[in-house]
């Protein structure tokens, strides 16, 4: 099943045509273990779109993205950075939940390029009816499947980007068939560390304090 666009209607509206057509996707292997697809969330009109990694074992067992430690950090990086998260639209690169059973636990699995390119798709098409000003990529994953494999988060975060050239040339970056065939808009994005890279740190508070301050740039850059 290579990829997720002949699943996405050709007559999609609005941010709930795509949701309404998600549960059916089996665009990649991942929609056979997880136990439901996981679409993005929030403000319609957001002028912000953060893109994680992929839903985690909390996110595919509740159906909504960054409900889990992960996002809990999130939250509170967004509070302290001054956003107001009511104007937030918060989605994945993968929607599918991918993990490795050992016993009863269900161990993350990072996203393969195969399923990132398979998933874009429904990112790109969220994107084209959001129209964001700022689009937050969160850690490697996202950073892989919006700016290519080349861009290193760690040595680019916090800057604010141009969309690369890769995201307005269909070719490349494969538009879905949003009815008039919109096209992703050009605006602006900030990649940052995964919140889940914070968790996982030595020092904590110094990487929480890193996301807080990518988090102010992206807020100076939505105004
Ligand atoms: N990590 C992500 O990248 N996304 C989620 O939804 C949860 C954790
Ligand atoms: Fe479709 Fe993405 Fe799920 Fe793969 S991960 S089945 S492409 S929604």
């Amino acid at each position: 099943p290579p990829g997720a666009e002949r699943f996405i209607p050709d007559d999609s509206h609005s941010l709930d045509d795509l949701k309404r057509a998600a549960p059916g996707c089996h665009g990649c292997e991942l929609y056979e273990n997880a136990t439901q697809v996981v679409f993005g969330r929030g403000d319609a009109h957001a002028q912000i779109v953060m893109v994680g990694e992929q839903p985690g074992d909390i996110e595919d067992q509740r159906g909504l993205p960054f409900v889990g430690p992960a996002g809990h950090l999130l939250r509170r990086a967004v509070d302290e950075a001054g956003i107001d998260p009511a104007t937030l639209y918060i989605t994945n690169a993968v929607k599918h939940f991918r993990f490795e059973l050992r016993g009863t636990r269900r161990i993350h699995q990072t996203p393969d390029q195969q399923h990132i390119v398979a998933c874009r798709p429904w990112l790109v098409s969220e994107f084209a009816l959001l129209r964001p000003r700022v689009v937050v990529v969160l850690g490697a994953t996202a950073a892989k499947a919006l700016l290519g494999p080349a861009f290193r988060v760690t040595r680019q975060r916090g800057q604010v980007l141009p969309w690369p050239e890769s995201a307005q040339h269909p070719d490349d970056f494969r538009v879905a068939p949003i009815e008039g065939g919109v096209e992703v808009p050009p605006g602006k994005l900030v990649a940052t560390i995964h919140p889940s890279a914070v968790l996982r740190a030595d020092d904590r508070d110094t990487a929480f304090n890193g996301l807080v301050d990518d988090l102010k740039v992206v807020a100076a850059a939505a105004r």
